[in-house]
Formats: structure tokens, sequence, C-alpha cells
């Protein structure tokens, strides 16, 4: 979808303003209608606005113009029927679909608080919240780690597959830093029998990992390790992989810098690290999603940030990595570098 805030005119541009001024309309309509069940209600075929209000218990005006809303957002069509579904809608707002990303979408309504502060935070330096600390990062993760369970597991699943075939054959031993529910190390274990995973994390997110993996009927090849990442050994040449998922962003520039040392440590000769992130563009000018990523560290974190490719770069080749690439996953693809273990 092409929006007024996408064109590149040098001319003042009223419309840009109206979309930014509006866009947490777009934020607040998919809150909704992932609450309503709305996504869910058309999974047998398309319903107009009166059968819809009343599949959701709810007035025909306020489905009408939340469906006209969502037809707008590019996430419902019309159809002769009413409402329908679209490929989008169907691969990731429907429950009952592996992609679902209904638990993340809700999640982010805690962040309310935190954006709402922006301006002050911004003023003062000082975050809403501290989730890259130990104190607000044991009470804020566990719930986090299963809404965030989908997506992580869709982009490892990815990377997996755009590894050469001899790299994943390799693969035994992984350590899954920051691993959370398990999503990113899930994928490895599940291809191969062989695959052992260690993830490591605070303690208390460890039921949300130990659900996925019964689920998916790993269980008995992951181990868990307990304890702060910035505190806690990874070891010496154990690992075929170590995968960083989403952790560099809270961690902020020193604390990846030394995370990346330590995990290049633990990896065996030839061994590949994986970093899953949102990776603005060299002179952090976009993409939309990369920078506001980085503002939400900013109010959720005390050093959080987003960091730029040449910036992975040198941290992985200071390392002893090499081979470092970003893999190439499609423009809407998730942001993945890779580097590789000197032998
Ligand atoms: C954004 S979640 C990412 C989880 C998972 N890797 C994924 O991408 O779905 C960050 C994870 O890092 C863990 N974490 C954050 N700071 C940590 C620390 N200092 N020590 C250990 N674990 C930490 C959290 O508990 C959480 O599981």
């Amino acid at each position: 979808m092409t929006t007024k805030a996408q064109s590149t005119t040098s001319d003042p541009n009223m419309g840009l303003i109206a979309d930014h001024l509006w866009a947490y309309g777009r934020t607040r309509a998919l809150h909704a209608a992932t609450e309503l069940g709305l996504f869910d209600a058309l999974t047998a075929g398309p319903l107009s606005a009166a059968a819809l209000a009343k599949a959701l218990r709810s007035t025909e005006r306020g489905v009408r113009m939340l469906g006209d809303a969502l037809c707008a957002l590019s996430l419902l069509e019309k159809s002769k029927g009413g409402y329908a579904l679209n490929a989008t809608s169907r691969a990731f707002l429907v429950s009952t679909s592996p992609g679902y990303m209904g638990p993340m979408i809700l999640h982010t309504r805690l962040h309310d608080h935190a954006w709402a502060n922006l301006a002050e935070t911004v003023r003062t330096g000082k975050p809403t919240q501290t989730v890259d600390l130990e104190s607000g990062g044991r009470e804020f993760f566990p719930k986090l780690v299963a809404s965030i369970f989908a997506p992580s597991f869709g982009a490892s699943t990815l990377a997996r597959t755009a590894l050469a075939p001899r790299i994943q054959e390799k693969v035994v031993d992984v350590l899954d830093v920051a691993g959370g529910s398990g999503a990113w190390s899930m994928p490895w274990a599940i291809a191969n029998p062989a695959v052992r995973v260690t993830l490591l994390d605070y303690e208390e997110v460890f039921p949300v990992a130990r659900e996925f993996a019964d689920r998916f009927g790993v269980a008995d090849r992951f181990a868990y390790k307990a304890g702060n990442l910035r505190k806690v050994g990874f070891g010496r040449a154990k690992f075929d992989l170590v995968l960083l998922g989403h952790i560099c962003h809270s961690e902020g520039r020193n604390w990846s810098e030394k995370l990346i040392r330590k995990s290049a440590e633990a990896l065996r000769p030839g061994g590949v690290l994986v970093i899953g992130e949102f990776i603005p563009n060299d002179s952090r000018t976009g993409p939309i999603n990369a920078q506001l990523f980085g503002l939400n560290m900013l109010v959720n974190t005390a050093e959080g940030d987003v960091f730029t490719l040449p910036e992975y770069r040198a941290w992985m080749k200071q390392a002893g990595l090499s081979n470092i690439r970003k893999l190439d996953l499609g423009a809407s693809g998730p942001d993945i570098v890779v580097g590789v273990k000197k032998g």
C-alpha cells in the first residue's frame, strides 16, 4: 500500500502530516478487530456488516465502520457476500493459522503508557520502564515471549532454509541466547532429530519454552541454562550454531558488542552466528519500522537501540567471524545477519 507518508516529493506535503497524525488509528483498528475476533468470524466465508455484527455481538454501525477501515488498510476485501479475508489476514490474523500474530498485536498495548511519555523520555533520557535491566526484564519478558513466538519462529525458519544445506547439516549443538519461547532454535530441532539445544535465559520464561517444545515434540532435546546473559559464560568452542534472536536491540551498543564476542567464542570453528534484528539503513533514515522500533527501545530500555549492518559487521569481524552477510529474505522479510567462525 502506498501512502502519502511515502511520497518523495520535495514540495511541502500536508497529507504526510495527516498520515502520521492518524497513524495510531491503524494500530487501534488492528487491536479492536483482533480483540473482537473479527478475522476469525470470516474464516467460513464473507459476511455482510449485519451478519458480522451478529457474530461479534456488536453494533452494525460499529462493525461496518471498522470493516470499511480494515478494507482501506488492505486487511479485508469486499466481495459480493460482504467483508472477506485477504491473503494477509488469512495468513497472520486468523487464530488457527500457524503464523497468527494476534498475541503480539494485543501485547503491543502494554507499550501505550511508555509511548505516551515519549517527549518526556527524549527530554530527560529516562525511559518509562527498563526491560534491559534484570529488575524490569524478569517481570516483563515472560509476558512478551509467547506473544512473539509466531513471528520469531517464522523468521528463524526462513533463516534456516536460506542457509546452504551443507551448513544446515553440520549443526548439532545449538545455543539459543535469550531464547525466550525457543522460537529461534525450535525450527532447527524440528528439522533435524540430531540437534540438541541449550536455551539461555531468565528462568521465568522457561515454562513458555517447555510448552512449545512439548507441542513440537522436541522437549527431550532442550536443556535450560538460567541466568543473566551479561554474567553467565557461554563456554568455548562448544556449539555449531549460536542464535541471538531479538536481543541486541534491548541490550544496547556496549552489551551487544560483548554479546557477539561471547557468542563467537562459544562457536566451534566453522560454526555459525545468526542474529535476528530490526536493521535501519546505513544513514538511519529508514525503513520506518526499524526507526520506530528504535524509539520503542528509547521508551522501554536504558540503553537499547537499533544498529546498522556496518555496525554488526564490524562487531562480528572483530569477534573473529567471516563471511558476514544479511540474508536475502525479500523486501518484507525479517532482518537476519549471519557470520561464520573462522576455521
Ligand atoms: C525480545 S525477547 C526475544 C525472545 C526470543 N529470542 C525471540 O526472539 O522470540 C528477549 C529475551 O531475552 C531475555 N533476556 C533479556 N535480558 C536478559 C538477560 N540480561 N539475561 C538473560 N535473558 C535476558 C528475555 O527474558 C527474553 O526471553
